[in-house]
């Protein structure tokens, strides 16, 4: 699809992965991009680059998803909205009716907007949270939802209502099903990727870096400028409605994780390991990794770093930043 001189929503844009897709639409040549965050989690910080470009701001009367009103007022006049605001997994957990005011009820406000305002298409962040213990790896698409949290609920039925709202209303719908993300400005709560800003935190601190369990859980590593850009090529593609897994299809313990680090790090700490809570063992996946193929197809996206290159990355902007010597 066309995306010149397009005038697109970023919902959530302030976020850790919505502040890399605002930049990866800054490098076409898009008319206008519109941040829309209740800054629930997001910072304005996240974003000094982006807004120095004229095509770029933070949609000035507020921007909250429950809000119908003034969600309403940012989509008029917008060609195409991309949509990554979103409660987190623990968050859900502790406060199952958010997820479900945000989540659910929230994301569809934005599809009901989105129709009313004949937006051309739209690209929403799901997980790969949907699938839950795996039964085959790599998991395709047509994986089973073993799900049990409240977080996964949460994006099975914005999928399901998604599905609903371009079968009755023709609305073009693609739905990312996001693997493990990290990168900087990552939140150390996420349930399955904060452990990468953990582990640095650590071994830049001079201890030993901890993990949970045996280290044999393994999961699938993507960077996040590689999500960002597959955000623009799912904007891009002339695919018209789809589920698609983002991410690498390369199993990585979290073992061999914390090896990886500790080696780019140059450090000789020893890890240790600590049983998992009771609660842990019991919800969290210990395998998850997913298929790229159907992506690649129907949405030209090809990641681009390696687990070592993208941890390279965010290892030179913690020092760049100096979060490396925060302690
Ligand atoms: N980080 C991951 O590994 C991962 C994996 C799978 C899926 N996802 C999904 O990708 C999306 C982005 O994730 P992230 O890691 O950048 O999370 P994030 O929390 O950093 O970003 C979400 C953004 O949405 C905003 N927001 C929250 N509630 C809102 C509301 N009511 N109205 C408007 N904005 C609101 C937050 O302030 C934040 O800026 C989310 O939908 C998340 O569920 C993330």
């Amino acid at each position: 699809m066309e995306i010149k001189n397009a005038k697109i929503l970023v919902i959530g844009g302030a976020g850790f992965i919505g502040s890399f897709v605002v930049s990866e639409l800054l490098k076409e040549d898009v008319g206008e991009v519109v941040i829309y965050d209740n800054f629930a989690r997001g910072k304005k910080e996240y974003l000094t680059n982006q807004l120095m470009d004229a095509r770029c701001s933070i949609f000035p009367i507020g921007g909250d998803i429950r809000d119908l009103d003034i969600l309403d007022n940012a989509m008029k006049g917008k060609d195409y909205v991309i949509c990554l605001s979103a409660m987190w997994l623990l968050h859900c957990k502790d406060f199952p009716r958010t997820a479900f005011e945000v989540n659910i009820a929230g994301t569809f406000n934005v599809l009901e907007a989105c129709v009313k305002h004949n937006i051309k298409k739209l690209v929403w962040s799901s997980s790969a949270s949907v699938y839950g213990d795996a039964v085959e790896l790599p998991m395709t698409e047509n994986h089973p939802f073993n799900n049990k949290n409240f977080y996964g609920a949460s994006k099975i039925a914005g999928e399901a209502m998604a599905t609903a709202f371009n079968d009755r209303y023709g609305l073009p719908f693609i739905g990312l099903r996001y693997m493990n993300v990290y990168g900087p400005h990552q939140d150390q709560t996420a349930a399955y990727t904060g452990v990468v800003p953990i582990m640095l935190n650590k071994i830049e601190a001079n201890e030993a870096p901890v993990i949970n369990g045996d280290g044999s859980q393994a999961y699938d590593f993507i960077y996040v400028e590689d999500v960002a850009r597959c955000n623009v090529d799912a904007l891009k593609s002339d695919t018209k409605f789809g589920m698609y897994n983002v991410g690498t299809e390369v199993q990585t313990s979290i073992k061999e994780l914390c090896d990886t680090i500790l080696s780019l790090k140059m450090s000789d700490l020893k890890v240790t390991y600590k049983p998992y809570s009771e609660d842990d063992a019991r919800a969290l996946v210990q395998n998850r990794i997913g298929s790229r193929v159907k992506a690649e197809k129907e949405l030209g996206f090809l990641y681009k770093y390696s687990l070592k290159e993208g941890l390279q990355k965010l290892i030179d902007w913690r020092i760049d930043t100096g979060i490396d010597k925060l302690k």
